[in-house]
C-alpha cells in the first residue's frame, strides 16, 4: 500500500520533537515546507519534501488512485487529542440548563448528579450500547482530523463495569480506524453510597481494581480526579502510588475547580502529565517545568464551565510543555472538536497559533507517551495525515466551529475523503 500526497500549499512536519516535546519557544517555531509533499509505504511515513523532490523520486511507481493532490490545502500530522472520557452512555443537557441559571458543577454532582448521573447510565448500559454510542464519537474524532485519542474509564465506579469500559476502549481501538490509548480512571468519584467511607473506595481501587487492569493490560495510564469534595492530594498520592507498582503511568486531574497542589503533586509522583490546571499555583507550574510534566490544558471545560481558562502563556514561559485537549465528556466539556480546542487556546488562553498546532500534535502525543510513532511527519513515524482545507495554518486558529477537515490518512489509508467517512 503506497500513497504519495503532494502540492500542499503548507506542509507542517513538527519534526524534531520525538525525544523530548517542544517547550518555550520551540512550540512556536513550525517546521513548514512549501509546496510540501509525503510519501508514505505500509502504513509508514517513508520520506517527506517537496512536491518537485517527491514526484521525481516516487511519481513514477504510484497509480492515480495512490496520489492525493492537495493544491491549496494545508496538510498536518493526524491530530491527537490525549484526555477524553470518550466511553460513556447517555447526555447531561438538564444539568446544563441548570447551570445556565446558575447551579454550580461541583453542587449537581455532590446531589447525585454530574459524574454520578453519567455512573449511572454506563452502568447500565450494555457492552453493545456502550460500544455504538462512542464508536460514533470516535468517528467523529476522525472526521475533525484526529487519528490518535486517550479514553479513560471512570463512568463504572465497580470493578465490573470500570472492566467493561476498559473493554469496550479496547474492542474499540482494534475495530476503528483511530488509535486508541486506554487510562483507567476508577478514582473519578467515590460512589454516592460510599461518601461517609471514602477509604474503603479508595482502598478497593488500590487492592481490586488497579491489580485487575494491569493484569488484563487494559491500560497504560492510571489518573484520579484531585479536587477538593472528590479525592484529596493524599488519596491521590496513594492511588497513583500503587498504580505505578502495576506499571500504570500516573496521569492526574489537577486544579480544575479549586488549588489543590495537584500540579505539585503531579510533579513529585512523576506523572507523564497534569491535566486541566486552571488554578494551577506559581510553585506548581515551576515544579511541573523542572520535573517534565506535560500540562494538558483543555480550554472546553473551561468555556463550557464559564469557568476561568488556565495560564497557558504563564505555563509555557515558564517551560512547561504544553498539550490541548477537548475532554470530550457529557458534563463538563460535550465535544469531539479539537480544532475549536484550538481556537479556544489562542483566544482565550493567550497561545500562538503556532503553539496550539505544536500542543495538538507533538506534544500531545508526548502526554499519552506515543511521540515515537506520532504526532509529526517524519520518516519511520505512522503515516497519520490531516488535509485541511485552507490555505494557510493561520486558518486552523481563525474561522471558528467549523470543520476544515478535507482529508484524513490513517496508517497510510484514506479514512476520511472529501469531508467525508469512506
Ligand atoms: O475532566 N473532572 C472530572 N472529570 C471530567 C468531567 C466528567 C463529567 O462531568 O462527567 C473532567 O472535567
Ligand atoms: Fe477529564
Amino acid at each position: 500500500m503506497k500513497l504519495l500526497i503532494t502540492h500542499a500549499a503548507q506542509l507542517i512536519t513538527m519534526a524534531g520533537h520525538t525525544e523530548k516535546p517542544a517547550v518555550k519557544e520551540a512550540m512556536s517555531k513550525l517546521d513548514i515546507i512549501e509546496n510540501g509533499a509525503v510519501y508514505m509505504e505500509d502504513g509508514k511515513i517513508v520520506e517527506v519534501g517537496t512536491t518537485e523532490a517527491l514526484l521525481e523520486k516516487y511519481g513514477k511507481s504510484v497509480k492515480n488512485d495512490e496520489h492525493i493532490d492537495a493544491t491549496g490545502k494545508v496538510v498536518t500530522p493526524g491530530l491527537i487529542d490525549p484526555h477524553t472520557h470518550l466511553v460513556h452512555a447517555g447526555t447531561r443537557e438538564n444539568e446544563y440548563a441548570m447551570r445556565l441559571e446558575g447551579k454550580a458543577y461541583m453542587d449537581i454532582m455532590e446531589a447525585g448528579g454530574g459524574i454520578h448521573a453519567t455512573t449511572r447510565a454506563t452502568q447500565a448500559a450494555s457492552h453493545e450500547e456502550l460500544y455504538e454510542q462512542s464508536k460514533k464519537r470516535l468517528d467523529q474524532f476522525l472526521l475533525h482530523g484526529v487519528t490518535t485519542v486517550e479514553a479513560k474509564s471512570g463512568y463504572g465506579l465497580t470493578l465490573e463495569h470500570e472492566m467493561k469500559q476498559l473493554e469496550v476502549a479496547d474492542q474499540l481501538g482494534k475495530d476503528h480506524p483511530v488509535d486508541l490509548v486506554s487510562t483507567f480512571m476508577g478514582a473519578h468519584a467515590i460512589p454516592m453510597d460510599e461518601k461517609e467511607n471514602p477509604d474503603v473506595f479508595v482502598d478497593r481501587v488500590i487492592n481490586e481494581m488497579i491489580p485487575e487492569v494491569a493484569k488484563r493490560n487494559l491500560a497504560t495510564f492510571n489518573d484520579v480526579f484531585c479536587e477538593r469534595g472528590v479525592f484529596t492530594p493524599e488519596q491521590s498520592r496513594r492511588i497513583l502510588q500503587a498504580g505505578k507498582e502495576h506499571g500504570l503511568i500516573p496521569k492526574i486531574h489537577a486544579d480544575e475547580i479549586e488549588p489543590y497542589a495537584g500540579a505539585e503533586l503531579a510533579a513529585s509522583v512523576g506523572a507523564i502529565s497534569a491535566d486541566h490546571l486552571l488554578r494551577a499555583s506559581d510553585q506548581g507550574i515551576k515544579d511541573m517545568a523542572e520535573a517534565g510534566v506535560v500540562g494538558v490544558l483543555l480550554p472546553g471545560t473551561a468555556f463550557f464551565l464559564m469557568a476561568e481558562f488556565a495560564e497557558a502563556r504563564k505555563m509555557i514561559d515558564a517551560g512547561v510543555a504544553v498539550a490541548l485537549s477537548t475532554d470530550a465528556n457529557p458534563g463538563s466539556s460535550p465535544t469531539i472538536s479539537l480544532p475549536f480546542i484550538m481556537n479556544l487556546g489562542c483566544l482565550n488562553m493567550g497561545m500562538t497559533p503556532e503553539e496550539v498546532l505544536t500542543a495538538t500534535t507533538v506534544n500531545a502525543a508526548h502526554a499519552i507517551g506515543c511521540a515515537d510513532q506520532a504526532g509529526s511527519l517524519e520518516p519511520g513515524k505512522k503515516a497519520d495525515v490531516t488535509i485541511f482545507n485552507v490555505p494557510n495554518y493561520l486558518f486552523l486558529s481563525y474561522q471558528y466551529g467549523m470543520n476544515h477537515v478535507d482529508t484524513v490518512v490513517k496508517a497510510g489509508v484514506p479514512r476520511v475523503v472529501g469531508g467525508q467517512l469512506v
